[in-house]
């Protein structure tokens, strides 16, 4: 029997590291646990989510792949109603504003005992600002394919001196420099391409100078490989 699981999702397993105890918020089918308990990457998972159809649906999933045993499971608005002894958090699927509000609701996970993986679907400039101006880090970034689709993943820590992003940093963060993967050009296309149409007929100045900025990154020597197809 074979998990019907998404790339998106196994580039966010990617980041579990070895014998972690994960908590899946948002885990709807539970695939993303079934897979890290199914390979021996987890430990063990907790897997929560805010709707009673979700949560069923994992947990007949979690019986059919043999894990049920090793999964705790919450109906829970974020991390409100579930215990804190994990090491990883893994947010996937979900839009940047629904992240900023699990993230609000819990000042606890704001430790460096805790690290974050979040797959955010929309308004991924607003979350990288939300994580900067509030003590979190992305550790790293990276982008991947999944169909038609990009997107990215980010490993995100508790480190309340570091630096803040820049706005131009809010929607090509330093973190997928750092470790560029192939479909960085493409991301990076699309991110200018959705800045000159928000640009377009909009006089927007933050925005025109973000585009500014971004535009004149290929001119850096290392990094003229973002123009690349
Ligand atoms: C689009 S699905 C993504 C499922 C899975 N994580 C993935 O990436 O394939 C989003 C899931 O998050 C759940 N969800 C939305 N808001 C939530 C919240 N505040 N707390 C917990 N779960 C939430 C939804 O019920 C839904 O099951």
């Amino acid at each position: 029997m074979k998990l019907p699981i998404s790339d998106r999702l196994l580039a966010c397993a990617g980041f579990v590291a070895p014998g972690d105890r994960v908590a899946d918020i948002g885990c709807d089918h539970g695939y993303l646990a079934i897979h890290v308990l199914t390979r021996g990457i987890a430990r063990s998972v907790i897997a929560a989510d805010i709707g009673e159809g979700p949560l069923q649906s994992a947990l007949h999933n979690a019986v059919k792949f043999g894990v049920r045993d090793k999964i705790e499971f919450y109906l829970s608005d974020g991390v409100r109603n579930i215990p804190r002894d994990f090491d990883s958090m893994v947010c996937a699927g979900m839009g940047g504003d629904t992240m900023i509000h699990i993230l609000e609701s819990a000042p606890w996970l704001r430790n460096e005992k805790y690290r974050l993986i979040l797959q955010c679907q929309s308004k991924t400039p607003m979350l990288r600002q939300y994580l900067s101006e509030h003590g979190w880090r992305i550790h790293e970034e990276s982008v991947l394919r999944d169909g038609r689709f990009l997107y990215t993943v980010m490993e995100v820590v508790w480190a309340p001196d570091y630096p803040r992003l820049t706005r131009a940093e809010w929607y090509f963060p330093p973190a997928l420099l750092e470790n560029p993967g192939k479909e960085l050009p493409a991301y990076y296309r699309w991110v200018v391409r959705g800045l000159e149409i928000a640009t377009a007929h909009q006089n927007d100045a933050e925005k025109k100078q973000v585009l500014e900025e971004l535009r004149k990154l290929p001119e850096q020597e290392d990094l003229d490989f973002l123009l690349n197809e």
